[in-house]
């Protein structure tokens, strides 16, 4: 049955159009209303009181996840149950972090040792190049680390790496090192990667789940290139590494499969951070130890996520309030807003991991949707975001946002002089933003303030624009696993509500073919200066005029 046939679906739909008839500057002065939309867990303060919501919406959401099975659908992706249907795959990401007692059994085969086993690889690896044992061609410590990759294999590593590299513990473990990442295959970007590296000192790592993905090899070839031209073919060997699950085309491409770590087919890329695909890097960049927190956070999160029913697990209710937004209210975008300069590289993620994820039209087993799913993600680190969009989410579409604020700096600086210091600065406006979007600001007031007649519907804000606020203690690589895992499985929890596979991505296939009939037609152009064809004429037009032809 399709979800939006459910009792549960009816009731909410009816009670949109009663929330509808409410604002937020009214409900948030229910002082009971708001202790009862706020939920904690292991230092992860979610408020939900500035959702268009009451105790009785997230009632009849925790209805609607009983009807959709949400319970059983978690129960079925941590136990390794295929529920990756068109690809015929479990989906295990939960498992990259599991302890060494746990068992999680896929085709009868634990793989808990063999994430393991690969944990332990990696260590030792990494203790070997940052202590100089495993050293390049010409003997030189590797301290300059290149991580060639695409989507899941670069989005969510960038995104820790950046969340961990003013943690004072990780600065200091990182000095005098650097990790770049290459992930365009915009000749631009690997000049970029590259400018000012040192080849006797540079290890690269060739991430790609496939092994196939056409920029990460044009990308890997390229740089391999930059290595034997400096250091002899020779080199590669000693420079160049890999992380894939087709080892078999690592081989091919001339890295040792000694030299390689594996992952698995139940580790979708966009949910890969946590296994080699993140890790080597992290690992490497940062030494192994906050790589090991940044997993233990993420665990964490897993087991609450496991172990808490609907109406008490924060990263279930994001996903209901998620939906509730999107499905019944009207709103299908998301506007993450991170007030910490070291989750820039959040929202990127996480539109892999979501947009990827839940952009279908179709249910799991096939059935045209009779409702659009999926969200658009987009967001800045406030306050840039406020000096840019926020214009849009204030007085033009109403856009549900994520505020995500921590109690401490990464690096608090303090000013003699200054009111505040540099933090509360920034969480001045982290505590103020919600509110403003919340309450508004009516012509009433603005006459009583003896605003300009012809200014007052300029300055008008209608308010009752829903957000959830997430606030942390501080940004460790510890709580950046907790976020990891908290958005991961607000996406499921999406997903698993509207019924769809989240874990499959379809839709990526068709470009990438057309692209191939594109290539085709420029290399023989290129070469043989032939005449573009077999495009319609849109097409051919811009060809023609790309190539210079006539
Ligand atoms: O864009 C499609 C996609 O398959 C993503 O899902 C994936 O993260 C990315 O390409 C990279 O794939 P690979 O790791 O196989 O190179």
């Amino acid at each position: 049955m399709l979800i939006s046939d459910t009792p549960a679906w009816k009731a909410l739909s009816e009670h949109a159009q009663q929330i509808r008839g409410t604002h937020l500057r009214e409900l948030l002065q229910d002082e009971a209303r708001c202790a009862g939309l706020r939920w904690e867990v292991d230092g992860v303060l979610l408020d939900g009181s500035r959702q268009n919501a009451t105790r009785q919406t997230v009632d009849l959401l925790v209805d609607l996840a009983r009807d959709a099975g949400l319970t059983r659908k978690i129960k079925a992706m941590a136990n390794g149950e295929k529920i990756n249907g068109t690809e015929n795959r479990a989906v295990l990401h939960m498992a990259l972090r599991a302890p060494r007692r746990k068992s999680i059994l896929v085709d009868g085969h634990d793989v808990v040792p063999d994430v393991h086993a690969v944990l332990e690889r990696i260590k030792a690896f990494s203790k070997a190049v940052r202590g100089g044992q495993w050293k390049g061609a010409t003997g030189k410590k590797l301290t300059q680390i290149v991580s060639i990759g695409i989507g899941g294999s670069y989005l969510g590593p960038e995104f820790v790496f950046e969340a961990m590299r003013t943690d004072p513990g990780c600065a200091k473990a990182a000095k005098r090192r650097t990790l770049r990442f290459l992930a365009n295959v915009d000749p631009i970007d690997v000049t970029r990667a590259l400018a000012d590296l040192d080849p006797e000192r540079t290890l690269v790592i060739v991430v790609s789940k496939t092994f196939t993905t056409a920029e990460t090899m044009l990308n890997a070839r390229t740089v391999r290139k930059w290595i034997s031209d400096a250091l002899g073919t020779e080199a590669v060997a000693k420079h160049m590494i890999a992380v894939s699950t087709n080892l078999e085309a690592v081989r091919e491409f001339g890295i040792d499969p000694a030299n390689a770590f594996g992952f698995w087919d139940w580790v979708g890329g966009r949910y890969s951070v946590c296994s080699a695909v993140g890790v080597l890097p992290l690992a490497l960049h940062f030494g192994y130890k906050p790589v090991q927190e940044f997993l233990n956070g993420a665990h964490a999160m897993d087991r609450h996520f496991l172990a808490a029913p609907p109406e008490r697990n924060i990263p279930a209710l994001l996903g209901l309030f998620g939906v509730w937004q999107s499905s019944f209210l009207g709103r299908p975008s998301r506007a993450l807003l991170p007030y910490c300069q070291s989750l820039l590289k959040l929202a990127p993620h996480i539109q892999q991991v979501d947009m990827e994820s839940n952009g279908k039209r179709v249910t799991a087993d096939g059935q045209v949707l009779p409702f659009e799913a999926g969200e658009v993600d987009f967001g800045e680190p406030g306050t840039n975001g406020q000096h840019s969009f926020y214009q849009l989410i204030h007085q033009g579409r109403v856009v549900p946002c994520d505020f995500i604020g921590f109690r401490r700096s990464q690096t608090p600086v303090a000013l003699p002089g200054e009111p505040v210091d540099n933090h509360d600065e920034l969480m001045s406006n982290f505590f103020a933003q919600p509110d403003a979007l919340a309450y508004g600001k009516s012509e009433a007031e603005l006459q009583k303030e003896g605003v300009a007649p012809a200014l007052v519907p300029h300055k008008v804000f209608a308010g009752n624009r829903p957000s959830n606020v997430l606030l942390l203690d501080q940004l460790t690589p510890y709580s950046t696993g907790q976020l990891l895992a908290l958005y991961e499985h607000r996406t499921a929890v999406q997903g698993f509500v509207w019924g769809v596979n989240s874990f499959d991505q379809w839709g990526v296939e068709l470009g990438k073919v057309l692209a191939k009939a594109v290539r085709g037609q420029l290399q023989k152009s290129r070469s043989a200066n032939a005449a573009v064809s077999g495009f319609n004429p849109a097409t051919t037009f811009l060809l023609r005029s790309y190539l210079g032809q006539a």
